[in-house]
């Protein structure tokens, strides 16, 4: 051991003596022994510096991190998972960024610009309507199964106002900030011939992680089933069949809430989850086997209305500006959900049948026929989550709102040829 170091110390004294008498060095010859030494240790100094401001230029700063993630919120400091997952995010979302740069200045505007999926159908063309006149920049996509371009003509020509005919199962790209996704057919006649929910929520997601926007998926109190609690609040896991006529469109229904929730948790996705319990309104499918569309078509036809079972199950019929104002309130609002919007007002199917014969026809008719399968018994929302949380309750009546309905119904059927009950026409 000693020898070593004798060793070393003699290499270090002949090293440095060769340096003192190299003739290359002549200012070293006759300078300090400090100095000498600080000259020998320059080169590593400004490798050094070469590597910190290396280091510096490629480290994220505060400018490019996304806007929705506050950096100060103690919360991300506290959870176990923050800092590992959070630096992932925020790696992914530049990646996002440099993939899909966003127009010039679109996050700086004021006004959104907001991708409505089912937006040619009953509900989502009345969004629509509120987007606009909120001075929105609203996209529809719809493949207008069960929705009609007739629901959304007043805004054609509008520069504010995209039309895009494309089917949500299949994957689309657009910049955004905010998607409200309804594209799914809601009525039994409809949603029997088609896995909407499913695949759709999942690519419309995807479209949401990749562009950074807030994503609002339009549940049902389907999710409930046939419910053994009442009225039902959004705790309430509800009693559905898994393989019954209906459970493509409940079970859809609640696996869309699962890859909802997964999302947000997964990969910081902000979403937004609304239960939506029976509405009506204008532009609602005719015929399409939903209880209000039926009982006021029938009545406006002359045909007896057809109650099924004994007339005693219960619904509670929300109109569809109510459901709207819950929609725009829950999507602007910091509150994931789910939250039941609903009107807790609950009728039975006869006493819906009475309102519909006061209205339109006191001599209307009403025919029994055998209930349906799985039909819930009971159906109330308990919205007291909406209340508190957005300050949201519906105000609209079923006496006030049925005949602001009826008069949309006489129109299409009786009124204009061109919208009358040609589904096969509108559908394009
Ligand atoms: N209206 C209600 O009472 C009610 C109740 C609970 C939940 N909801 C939900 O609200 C949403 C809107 O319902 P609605 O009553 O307006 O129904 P709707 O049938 O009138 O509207 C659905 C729209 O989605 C479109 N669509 C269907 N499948 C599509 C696909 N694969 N790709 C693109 N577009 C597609 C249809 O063409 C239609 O325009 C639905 O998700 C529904 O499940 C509605």
């Amino acid at each position: 051991m000693s020898s070593e170091l004798i060793h070393r110390n003699q290499t270090r004294d002949q090293s440095e003596n060769q340096i003192e008498d190299s003739p290359s060095s002549p200012r070293l010859e006759n300078s300090h022994p400090k100095t000498r030494n600080m000259l020998n240790r320059a080169p590593f100094l400004f490798i050094g510096i070469a590597i910190a401001t290396l280091f510096f230029h490629y480290l994220p700063s505060r400018s490019t991190l996304p806007q929705n993630l506050n950096l100060d919120d103690s919360s991300l400091i506290e959870t176990d998972l923050a800092l590992p997952t959070r630096r992932v995010l925020l790696e992914e979302r530049q990646e996002r960024r440099q993939r899909v740069p966003l127009s010039v200045g679109l996050k700086s505007k004021k006004n959104k610009r907001v991708l409505v999926t089912g937006g040619a159908g009953f509900v989502g063309s009345h969004l629509v309507d509120r987007l606009i006149e909120r001075g929105d920049n609203v996209i529809v996509i719809d493949n207008y199964f069960t929705g009609r371009k007739e629901n959304v003509i007043h805004h054609i020509g509008n520069p504010n106002f995209e039309l895009i005919r494309h089917d949500v199962v299949e994957p689309i790209l657009l910049e955004v900030d905010q998607i409200y996704h309804l594209a799914c057919p809601a009525s039994p006649v409809h949603y029997k011939f088609n896995p909407t929910n499913v695949v759709g929520t999942l690519n419309m997601l995807g479209l949401a992680k990749r562009v950074g926007a807030r994503f609002l998926l339009t549940s049902t109190s389907e999710v409930y089933g046939d419910p053994l609690q009442h009225p039902q609040a959004e705790t309430y896991w509800g009693n559905v069949n898994p393989i019954g006529v209906r459970s493509c469109y409940d079970e859809g229904k609640r696996v869309a809430e699962t890859l909802a929730m997964d999302y947000h948790r997964g990969a910081g996705i902000e979403v937004r989850i609304a239960r939506i319990f029976n509405t009506y309104g204008p532009r609602m499918c005719l015929d399409d086997g939903r209880v209000v569309s039926n009982f006021v078509a029938q009545a406006l036809r002359k045909d007896p209305l057809t109650v099924y079972g004994d007339g005693k199950q219960t619904r509670s019929f929300q109109y569809v500006s109510d459901l709207v104002e819950g929609l725009m309130r829950l999507m602007e609002g910091e509150h994931v959900g789910p939250f039941n919007l609903g009107n807790p007002g609950e009728f039975t199917m006869l006493e819906l049948a009475q309102v519909v014969q006061e209205t339109i026809d006191p001599n209307a008719k009403i025919e029994f026929r055998p209930n349906t399968e799985d039909d819930p018994h009971k159906r109330k929302p308990d919205i007291s989550k909406a209340k508190e949380l957005l300050g949201w309750q519906p105000s609209v009546s079923l006496r006030q709102g049925l005949p602001l309905m009826v008069s949309d119904f006489r129109l299409r059927l009786f009124g204009d040829s061109k919208i009358n009950g040609d589904k096969g026409a509108s559908a394009e």
